[in-house]
């Protein structure tokens, strides 16, 4: 019979670790400044290319690469790991299992981001993309993600709440799938100490990396995210999640089709024919579960679509989920053979990417630190309200611009390229078409430079609101226990 008597907290401490979130929270706002200066930089050297100005290391080769991994491990992952310790220890009501791991997982990773810094512009890479560290630093994040494992499972098996919360699955998901693709991915053969090369060879190389590099998308950047989505989204609408069975269903059956998606990168290449039917049959399913993930994310809302008109902060979040949406009909069209023969290596890819990494990840990733950002530091409510309007307004006209641009010189290219005169020669030099894109990427160079005024703003709010309070960490509440 329940009674109203409390336990004490095994963990000897009465108050939740925040310090860690605080930390990887601010990286995260500081890490999204710096990688969409990045991509703003190597956006405008697509308009200008001068703006390389001769020099190797400001070269948009190199940068390139320095902008994935800042944007997607960064901020991405700082947005990922500050709300994973927030999530795990309010689910579960215990403090995290040990600081020390956590604080090990935060340096580490922070080393490992300067690491990327150096080495990318300096031109040291594997070649693969979203996997160019070179093996010292892919042992780092081996043992940076190791640390993070087990505080985050360390934590969930001392819970004091019997039920895992749904959010953790997906977290957990991210951790467990993130872990696999990383190691059997970066295994290598280290030549020097800054070179090495794939155990991996031909077409089998090929196959590993897209399967890592697929499945990055399905668990570094869709998996952590729909954690936050289960957490954040009823926290902030003061609504129970629309459906918890619906959450149940979409979890499996996402992480289960993902994994067989891959080969949708290979369309036309040396990889076995019926692989690659076989990576877009799997690309076609994977509409379902993640459109029952957007769908129930929105429908939390049901009864108070009046917040999508007050409450700024909501309006982050249901806009990433319908650039979730819009990123997860567009992949499976553009996973058909015959759409892919017109996508593929054209900038409706870079269309398709942004959409999904600027429209949801960075949108739901937002939403969550302006949830999270005053909580952290005592305060009610973010310094500016109006910011964070102006933040919104700022960020999604820069979306549309970067991604409708990039539509229509994607296909532009694709219809170029393709076509062919009586008598068999090609209408258009490639010049041609490098010639016709050139308007569109000066509107991405402006929809990019919209983006990052977007988060300039942010960072000046964060900045101003962590000066109006005090860092302080948030107790555990008191737990019923049936006795
Ligand atoms: C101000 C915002 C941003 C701008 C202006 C920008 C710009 C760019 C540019 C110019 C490229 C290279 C395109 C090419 O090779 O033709 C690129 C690639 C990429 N960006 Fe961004 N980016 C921004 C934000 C982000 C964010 C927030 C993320 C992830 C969370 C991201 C992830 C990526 C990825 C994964 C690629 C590689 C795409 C591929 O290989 O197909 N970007 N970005
Ligand atoms: C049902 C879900 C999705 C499917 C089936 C899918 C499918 C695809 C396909 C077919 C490509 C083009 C491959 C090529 O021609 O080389 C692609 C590229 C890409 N997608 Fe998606 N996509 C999905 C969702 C997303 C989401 C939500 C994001 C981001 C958050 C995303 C990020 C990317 C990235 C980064 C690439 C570029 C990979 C590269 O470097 O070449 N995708 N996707």
């Amino acid at each position: 019979m329940p009674m109203n008597s409390t336990i004490p907290d095994p963990s000897g401490s009465s108050t939740y670790n925040d310090t860690i979130v605080r930390q990887f929270a601010i990286a995260a706002v500081i890490w999204g400044v710096v990688s969409m200066l990045v991509g703003v930089f190597i956006a405008a050297q697509m308009a200008w290319p001068a703006l390389n100005f001769d020099l190797p290391w400001l070269s948009f080769g190199r940068l390139r690469p320095l902008h994935t991994n800042a944007a997607v491990f960064a901020f991405g992952g700082c947005a990922l790991f500050a709300t994973s310790y927030w999530v795990v220890q309010r689910t579960c009501q215990v403090r995290i299992i040990s600081d020390k791991l956590a604080a090990l997982h935060f340096w580490l990773w922070q080393a490992v981001i300067l690491a990327a810094a150096i080495t990318l512009p300096l031109g040291i890479t594997r070649g693969k993309e979203y996997a160019e560290l070179e093996w010292p630093i892919s042992i780092a994040i081996a043992v940076a993600w190791v640390a993070y494992a087990v505080v985050f499972f360390g934590t969930i098996g001392i819970r004091k709440v019997r039920h895992i919360y749904v959010a953790n699955w997906f977290y957990g998901a991210f951790i467990i799938a993130v872990a696999l693709l990383h190691i059997t991915n970066a295994m290598s053969m280290p030549a020097t100490l800054w070179k090495s090369y794939s155990v991996y060879a031909g077409v089998q190389d090929a196959m590993v990396q897209w399967w890592y590099g697929h499945n990055a998308v399905g668990f570094f950047l869709t998996a952590g995210f729909l954690g936050i989505v289960y957490y954040f989204i009823p926290k902030q609408a003061e609504r129970p999640v629309y459906s918890y069975r619906l959450s149940i269903v979409h979890f499996w059956a996402l992480i289960f089709t993902y994994m067989w998606a891959g080969p949708h990168h290979l369309h036309y290449t040396a990889l076995p024919d019926w692989t690659q039917s076989l990576g877009m049959v799997f690309s076609l399913i994977l509409l379902a579960p993640s459109w029952g993930g957007m769908i129930n994310g929105v429908m939390t809302l049901s009864g108070a679509w009046h917040k999508l008109r007050d409450d700024p902060i909501i309006r982050f979040m249901i806009v990433a989920l319908s650039f979730y949406g819009i990123a997860t009909f567009e992949g499976p069209m553009m996973s058909i053979k015959t759409v892919n023969a017109l996508s593929h290596y054209t900038d409706w890819g870079i269309g398709h990417v942004h959409g999904g990494t600027l429209g949801w990840v960075g949108f739901i990733s937002m939403g969550a630190l302006y949830y999270l950002v005053p909580r952290l530091y005592g305060q009610s409510r973010m310094h500016s309200l109006r910011a964070i309007e102006l933040h919104f307004w700022i960020s999604t006209i820069g979306i549309v611009l970067y991604i409708a641009s990039m539509w229509i010189a994607g296909v532009m290219q694709g219809l170029m390229w393709r076509s062919i005169n009586t008598d068999g020669s090609l209408t258009y030099t490639f010049v041609e078409s490098v010639k016709a894109s050139m308007p569109f990427y000066i509107i991405r160079f402006v929809g990019g430079l919209m983006y990052l005024s977007g988060m300039a703003v942010m960072a000046w709010n964060v900045a101003m609101t962590m000066r109006a309070g005090r860092a302080q960490d948030a107790r555990i509440p008191a737990v019923l226990a049936h006795v």
